[in-house]
């Protein structure tokens, strides 16, 4: 996984908890914390970090990929080129990410391995399939509640559950709503 991620991460904790929970949090998981945005780093890494975050805040794993998310996505629009940033509402933001954010972040950020989406509008509700062999299923549902807040709207994502998909798949059922005046 791309450093950047784990620089945003780390952002993320510092904000919530300080600077010394990020080094409590490196030291738990046994590593040095020397991630540059271009660098590449073994997912494990960064799964050892949220766990130990995790524990450290006496939260699940899942909620903690959550709130990262969440936090994360309006940090990760910061590093994309200006013109990347006015799509206008949070749904034309998240049905552009396969054409137009993550192949930014692939010109941006070479060797990135970005998860693909897949999307059906049904009436109000959208339908999202993330296909990653990575599964950071929490995450995804963070980032995308992130493209809400981005535009001051309201993102109620909930997992479907899964009926033989494959093992690469997750689908979520998304509504937008307006957020508070
Ligand atoms: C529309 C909102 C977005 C969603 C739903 C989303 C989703 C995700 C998810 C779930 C991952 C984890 C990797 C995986 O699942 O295989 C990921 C990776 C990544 N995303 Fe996004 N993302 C979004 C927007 C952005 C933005 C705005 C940036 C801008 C910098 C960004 C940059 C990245 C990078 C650098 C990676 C790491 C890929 C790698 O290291 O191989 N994403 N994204």
């Amino acid at each position: 996984m791309k450093g950047v991620v784990f620089n945003v991460v780390e952002e993320v904790v510092t904000e919530l908890h300080g600077g010394d929970a990020w080094d409590d949090v490196l030291v738990a998981a046994g590593l040095d914390g020397a991630y540059t945005a271009l660098g590449n780093y073994d997912d494990d890494e960064l799964l050892a970090i949220v766990d130990a975050a995790a524990t450290a805040t006496g939260i699940t794993v899942e909620e903690l990929w959550r709130t990262v998310g969440r936090l994360a996505l309006p940090k990760l629009v910061d590093r994309l080129p200006e013109s990347m940033k006015q799509t206008g509402d949070a749904k034309s933001f998240l049905l552009s990410v396969n054409d137009f954010i993550h192949p930014q972040v692939r010109a941006l950020y070479p060797e990135a391995r970005p998860p693909v989406f897949e999307f059906t509008e049904r009436g109000d509700e959208l339908l999202v399939v993330y296909r990653s062999t990575r599964r950071l299923d929490a995450l995804a549902e963070g980032l995308m509640v992130g493209c809400g807040d981005l535009f001051g709207e309201v993102v109620d994502v909930e997992a479907v559950p899964d009926c033989g998909r494959p093992d690469d798949e997750a689908t979520f059922s998304i509504r937008v709503g307006r957020g508070a005046p």
